[in-house]
C-alpha cells in the first residue's frame, strides 16, 4: 500500500468511528440516499475539516450534491480526513497549518464552484460570496461569531439571501456550545500541555453558553474558577453558580490558566501580561485568534520559542514566562479533536436539515437571518431522545385542555 493510500485509510477509519456515534445524521443520510434532494445542486462548505465534518459532507453528497469543502481555520484541519474525503470524491481544499494565503485560496475555490447553497462556520464564505455578487439560494451558519457577522450584514442591507442561523437552534447551542466546547476545550488544553487542571486557578473570559461549558468542566476537574464578563446579568448568573467574578485586570495576577471564549477582540492585552504570574497558560476557544493580543505578547517578549507542539513560550524582560496554546487559535480544534461525535451529530443533523430547507423553501424566504424552523429542531430533539435512550411523558387530553384553558383566558 502506498503512503497516500495509508493516510486516506486512516482518515476513513476516523470517519467510520464518528459515524458509528452519529446516529441522527446517519438516519438523515439514509433518507437523503433514497430521495437525493440535492441532485444537480452544488454545495460549498467552509467548516473545520475533521472527521465529524466529513460525516456531514458525505451525508450531503449521499443526497446527490456536488460537495466542495474548505477550511474555516488554518490550524483545525485533519490531513488524514482530507485524504479520505478526496478519496470519497469530495473536492477538499485544506491542509493543517496552511498559510493565510492558502486559506484565502480555499475560499476562492469555494466561490469558483458556483454554489447553490453555502454551509459556513464563521461567515467568511458568505462575506466573500456577497462581496463578489454571487447568486446563491441561501446559506446556513454554524457559530455565534458567524451569526453576529450575518446580523451586521443584514442591518447594512448587505445580506442578499436567506441565511439560516443554526447556532441559535435549541438543539445546537444548548449542547454544542456548552457541553461540546466545554469538553473539547479541555481536550485541547490536555493535549497541548499534559498538565493537571486540579488545584489551578483558571480564569474563564465570557459566560455565554460556551463559557458556561468551559467553566463547569474546569470546576469539575478541580480548578478554582474565576469568571470575567462585560454583561451584568451573566456576571450575576456566574456568581450564583458559585464562581468568583472579577475584572480581567484583577483576575490575571491569580491565573494559572486563562481561557477566552468571548467572541470579542483584546480580552487579554499588554496590561494583563504585565501582571501575570510566571508560567500562566493562555488558551482561546473563540472563533478568531483576536481574543489574546498576540502583537502585544510578541512586543513584550524578549525571547520566544516552541516549548511543545501547540505551546509557545514567551519570556518577558523580568524573566516571567507565559505559554500561548495553539497560537491563540481555537484550542479545542487546533490542539484537540473538536467537539465529541455525539454532540456534532445534533449540530450537523440541523445543518443537513437546514440545507434541505433552504433548497425547498429558500426562494420563498426573504433575504436576511432566519431561525431553524421549530419542526426541524423538534425532529432532532426527538431523534436525540432515542439516541440517548431517554423518554418523555405525553400530555393527556385533560392536561391539554387545562393548558389550553389558560391560553384561551377561560
Ligand atoms: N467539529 C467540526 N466543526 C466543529 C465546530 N464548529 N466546533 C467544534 N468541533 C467541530
Amino acid at each position: 500500500m502506498n503512503q497516500g493510500t495509508e493516510v486516506a485509510n486512516r482518515g476513513l477509519d476516523k470517519i467510520a468511528w464518528v459515524r458509528a456515534h452519529m446516529p441522527i445524521l446517519e438516519e438523515i443520510r439514509a433518507r437523503f440516499s433514497r430521495e437525493t434532494p440535492f441532485r444537480g445542486k452544488t454545495l460549498s462548505l467552509v467548516l473545520h475539516v475533521e472527521a465529524k465534518t466529513a460525516a456531514l459532507a458525505l451525508t450531503l453528497k449521499a443526497g446527490g450534491a456536488d460537495v466542495h469543502l474548505a477550511a474555516s481555520n488554518p490550524l483545525t484541519t485533519d490531513d488524514e480526513v482530507v485524504a479520505a474525503l478526496r478519496f470519497e470524491g469530495v473536492e477538499t481544499f485544506a491542509r493543517k497549518g496552511e498559510s493565510m494565503e492558502d486559506y484565502q485560496k480555499g475560499i476562492e475555490a469555494m466561490l469558483a464552484a458556483r454554489p447553490d447553497i453555502i454551509v459556513d462556520d464563521g461567515a467568511d464564505l458568505v462575506v466573500a460570496a456577497a462581496t463578489k455578487g454571487l447568486k446563491v439560494i441561501g446559506s446556513t451558519e454554524e457559530t455565534t461569531t458567524g451569526v453576529v457577522r450575518l446580523r451586521a450584514m443584514e442591518k447594512d442591507g448587505k445580506l442578499p439571501w436567506p441565511a439560516i442561523d443554526v447556532n441559535d437552534a435549541t438543539m445546537k447551542h444548548l449542547f454544542d456550545n456548552r457541553y461540546g466546547t466545554g469538553q473539547s476545550t479541555l481536550d485541547g488544553i490536555f493535549t497541548a500541555t499534559n498538565l493537571t487542571i486540579a488545584g489551578k486557578t483558571a480564569v474563564v473570559a465570557g459566560y455565554g453558553w460556551c463559557g458556561k461549558g468551559v467553566a463547569s468542566r474546569l470546576r469539575g476537574l478541580g480548578a478554582d474558577v474565576i469568571v470575567t464578563e462585560i454583561d451584568a446579568a451573566r456576571a450575576v448568573e456566574a456568581r450564583l453558580e458559585g464562581y468568583r467574578v472579577r475584572k480581567m485586570i484583577e483576575a490575571a495576577p491569580e491565573a494559572d490558566l486563562i481561557v477566552t471564549v468571548t467572541g470579542c477582540a483584546d480580552v487579554v492585552t499588554r496590561k494583563h501580561f504585565e501582571v501575570m504570574k510566571d508560567g500562566c497558560l493562555l488558551a482561546n476557544s473563540g472563533h478568531f485568534d483576536v481574543e489574546i493580543n498576540k502583537k502585544d505578547l510578541a512586543a513584550m517578549a524578549t525571547r520566544h520559542r516552541r516549548a511543545r507542539p501547540m505551546v509557545e513560550e514567551y519570556v518577558f524582560k523580568d524573566g516571567r514566562r507565559v505559554y500561548l496554546l495553539a497560537e491563540g487559535r481555537l484550542v479545542n480544534l487546533s490542539a484537540g479533536q473538536g467537539h465529541p461525535a455525539e454532540i456534532m451529530d445534533m449540530s450537523f443533523a440541523l445543518q443537513a436539515l437546514s440545507a434541505e430547507h433552504i433548497l425547498k423553501s429558500g426562494k420563498k424566504l426573504k433575504p436576511g437571518v432566519h431561525p431553524v424552523p421549530v419542526e426541524l429542531d423538534e425532529r432532532v430533539a426527538r431523534a436525540a431522545l432515542d439516541a440517548y435512550g431517554a423518554q418523555v411523558d405525553v400530555l393527556t387530553e385533560a392536561q391539554k385542555r387545562y393548558l389550553d384553558s389558560w391560553q384561551d383566558g377561560t
